[in-house]
């Protein structure tokens, strides 16, 4: 196999670097994922010029990370935003509820956590069909498109733009904007300028914009949930001006960069399992094991990060250092024998595929996800039966180059 994993020298037996990089890690990253939960140590460089840090690659090591308060966010936090500089975007991280502990994360967490608790997104249910629907119908007539351009980008876009209250007319700029936020945590780890140049412009576009349209909400209240912000800063002082906009562009961001990449890498995982594909068309009624099961499979976000408070000793003896700044796989976890059997079958009815890590653990666990989990389990059936036909019309895709999500920039097919 090629050189994902390397013995450093001067390292210790047993002890590798990941090459987070290399090129095989966007392709197929699950082979070097089986080689990582083997290895008793490894660690990797996220800067070239970096001091090397543990990863975590195991599911029980990932969930004790994301669950053990000892395991902080915001020291991750903090060390982003002194690579980032003190830049639009750096300045809209400080308020982004991920990356704090609590207190702070709790009074954040706690503003926007009702409206996207099961009850209140099962509500959207019916506005998300017309959304699905509208979209495969402007679809009649091809014979051949782009799935992603067509289909997987834009829904999550207006589903959130919906959610937030931003009006129709505006949307078209937002996905470039949250695109480019999104890159900018990835332009710190590749030393991309250019593309750190672009987020904090993208940072100041969204920032502004919200600002204007909060005012607007403030004067004339709608039923959306920038309404529904507005009104809780003005009634305490629970949320200052700065965060309420920074949790805006995080949740617009948070919400469209990922769940784009549910839809098409489930779609990849379906085309290339034909049998399973014919499962959920024949059982629309599975949609929402067969979604858990595709997002175990190959989930939209690969790793998160967190940084030590103390010494932790973990399960394999593997001694993390208080200040180690550590990486943990969530994609590796979600393919751990040890929890799943049979982990690279993409097997739409596994009983317990609900125990994926896709979605983090713990205090920090998504907080769209039942919008996440329900946008799929609509889109996914209803295109299926739309177009009985619809086949990939090409093996080769091509994968975003992104450092923490998982997602295809194409996905050309048929009908
Ligand atoms: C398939 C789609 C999605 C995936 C795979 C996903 C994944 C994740 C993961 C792994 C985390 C935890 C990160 C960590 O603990 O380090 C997280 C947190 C978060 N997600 Fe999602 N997410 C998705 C969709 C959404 C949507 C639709 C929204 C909002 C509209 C959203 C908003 C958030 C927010 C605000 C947090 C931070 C929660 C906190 O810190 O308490 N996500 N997400």
């Amino acid at each position: 196999m090629c050189g994902t994993l390397v013995q450093e020298r001067g390292s210790q037996p047993g002890e590798l670097q990941l090459d987070p990089f290399a090129p095989e890690l966007l392709i197929d990253p699950y082979p070097t994922y089986a080689r990582l939960r083997a290895q008793p140590q490894v660690y990797v460089r996220s800067t070239r010029n970096q001091r090397p840090f543990p990863v975590l690659s195991r599911y029980s090591d990932v969930q004790l990370a994301l669950r053990d308060p000892r395991f902080a966010r915001s020291g991750f936090g903090d060390a982003l935003r002194a690579a980032l500089g003190d830049g639009p975007l750096g300045r809209s991280f400080a308020h982004w509820m991920i990356f704090q502990d609590p207190p702070v994360h709790t009074r954040l967490r706690g503003l926007v956590s009702q409206a996207f608790s099961p009850r209140s997104v099962e509500r959207l249910q019916g506005q998300i069909s017309t959304l699905v629907d509208a979209l495969l119908d402007a679809l009649r007539g091809c014979t051949a498109f782009d799935l992603m351009a067509e289909f997987a980008y834009p829904l999550p876009m207006l589903v959130i733009s919906e959610l937030l209250g931003v009006p129709a007319a505006d949307r078209a700029r937002f996905g470039q904007w949250s695109a480019a936020v999104a890159r900018g945590v990835d332009s710190v780890i590749r030393e991309q300028p250019d593309a750190l140049a672009r987020a904090d412009a993208a940072a100041t576009g969204l920032t502004a914009y919200f600002r204007e349209l909060m005012a607007r909400r403030r004067r004339t209240p709608a039923d959306d949930l920038l309404s529904r912000l507005a009104v809780a800063e003005q009634q305490g002082d629970s949320l200052s001006e700065d965060e309420l906009l920074a949790t805006c562009v995080m949740l617009l961001v948070a919400g469209h960069e990922t769940t784009v990449n549910l839809i098409g890498n489930g779609l990849l995982a379906l085309f290339r399992n034909p049998d399973q594909l014919q499962r959920l068309r024949g059982e629309p009624g599975i949609a929402s094991p067969a979604v858990e099961e595709l997002l175990r499979f190959d989930s939209p976000v690969q790793r998160t990060g967190r940084v030590a408070t103390v010494d932790v000793e973990l399960g394999n003896r593997q001694i993390i250092r208080a200040g180690d700044r550590i990486t943990l796989l969530l994609g590796a976890a979600n393919r751990d024998p040890m929890q799943f059997a049979e982990p690279d079958q993409l097997d739409l009815g596994r009983a317990n595929a609900g125990r994926h890590v896709s979605f983090g653990s713990g205090i920090h666990y998504c907080v769209g996800a039942p919008l996440a989990r329900l946008e799929a389990q609509i889109a996914l059936p209803r295109l299926l039966q739309r177009f009985p036909n619809l086949r990939l019309l090409s093996e080769a895709v091509a994968w975003q180059p992104t450092f923490g999500l998982r997602g295809l920039q194409v996905l050309p097919v048929a009908i």
